[in-house]
């Protein structure tokens, strides 16, 4: 019966959305054509490349480009008139080890890192230039541990932390029109968020280009509570910056940082308390989104459906997870009923 009002029905989050902000989606290139296609037209008027746009999956080696995917995905998206968010421009993860590294097989100094750094920013955001929208400038600078501050990456070993001014500051050369965020992950946890927090506040006194914040909103059914969500909503909206979120899912097990195997005896039962679960977070989610949609600029999701989802291979391989709006068969769960009905 709700297959059958879905089916019938033309509307999809994008238009029930449509006075508040995009609704978007993190796919990869497969997810073009077949039914994935279809949906992702009916539901969603922002995309985003959940791989093809890092700087790994671009430019392996020194110079040489890969386009095809990254370029796939923008004229699908150009052709039907989505947005696209770019991600991302500067991280610790699916980064070649070329750029660090000089010909001498030595680390390279910090004047070469921040060139190559320019050199792939100007590459990638003018080719991009007014097409790409919004680009995760900076990804997951700031370190988990309330003991450190800023992650003890290459780029913070080579540059402190210079590669974050300098990474806006390429980006805004490249395209002067395209909006400028910092993402990061556990963006509502108090201690992570005052290091945030400092690290913006510190980039717009500094006058660096950069409008706004990405809360990659990768959330459990325990976390955020509603006032923590609020909380970090106001805090980084009262230094004038926009706010994104940029990868949203919603995993059925509690948060674990450390990629593992699964355990034997390990259940991936998705049973109706969980769902009933999620599907109140869910409800209270986007109830808080639409509250303050005066300063938040897009919500996307980070995969399309239950079918597959990088939560199956993190932080446990092979743990099947359900943390999206569609079931296995693309069909909306219960909790996108919720997300939709507003009251
Ligand atoms: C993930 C992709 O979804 C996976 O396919 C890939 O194997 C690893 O990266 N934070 C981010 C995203 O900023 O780029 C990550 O995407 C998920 C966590």
């Amino acid at each position: 019966q709700t297959i059958a009002k879905y089916r019938s029905d033309n509307r999809g989050l994008k238009d029930f959305y449509k006075a508040y902000f995009p609704i978007g989606v993190a796919v990869g290139v497969r997810k073009l054509s077949g039914d994935e296609s279809v949906l992702i037209k009916k539901q969603f008027n922002s995309i985003t490349a959940e791989n093809a746009m890092k700087m790994g999956s671009l430019q392996p080696r020194e110079g040489q480009f890969y386009w095809k995917d990254a370029d796939s995905i923008v004229s699908f998206a150009v052709k039907n008139g989505i947005k696209i968010r770019g991600h991302n421009l500067c991280w610790h993860e699916q980064t070649p080890n070329w750029i660090f590294t000089g010909k001498d097989g030595k680390e390279v100094s910090k004047a070469v890192l921040l060139q190559r750094l320019k050199d792939h920013i100007t590459a990638v955001v003018g080719r991009y230039k007014g097409k790409i929208y919004a680009w995760d400038v900076v990804n997951e600078a700031i370190d988990d541990d309330p003991n450190q501050f800023m992650r003890n990456s290459k780029w913070y070993q080579i540059c402190g932390d210079d590669f974050i001014v300098k990474a806006f500051e390429y980006a805004h050369a490249a395209d002067p029109n395209a909006k400028l965020y910092y993402n990061d992950y556990n963006t509502e946890r108090p201690e992570k968020r005052e290091r945030i927090y400092k690290l913006l506040k510190s980039l717009k006194d500094k006058g660096v280009p950069i409008d706004g914040i990405g809360l990659q909103a990768h959330w459990s059914l325990q976390e955020p509570t509603e006032n923590e969500l609020r909380t970090a909503i106001e805090r980084y909206a009262s230094l004038g910056l926009k706010i994104q979120f940029t990868e949203l899912d919603m995993s059925i097990y509690p948060w674990e940082k450390n990629k593992r195997a699964r355990k034997a005896n390990e259940s991936d039962q998705y049973t109706p308390e969980l769902e009933q679960k999620q599907i109140a977070q869910y409800a209270m989610v986007f109830r808080v989104f639409r509250e303050y949609k005066s300063v938040i600029t897009n919500v996307t999701f980070w995969n399309i459906s239950d079918r597959h989802t990088w939560l199956d291979e993190y932080p446990v391989m092979g743990r099947k997870n359900y943390p999206l709006l569609f079931d296995v068969n693309l069909q909306p769960k219960k909790a996108y009923w919720e997300v939709v009905n507003f009251k």
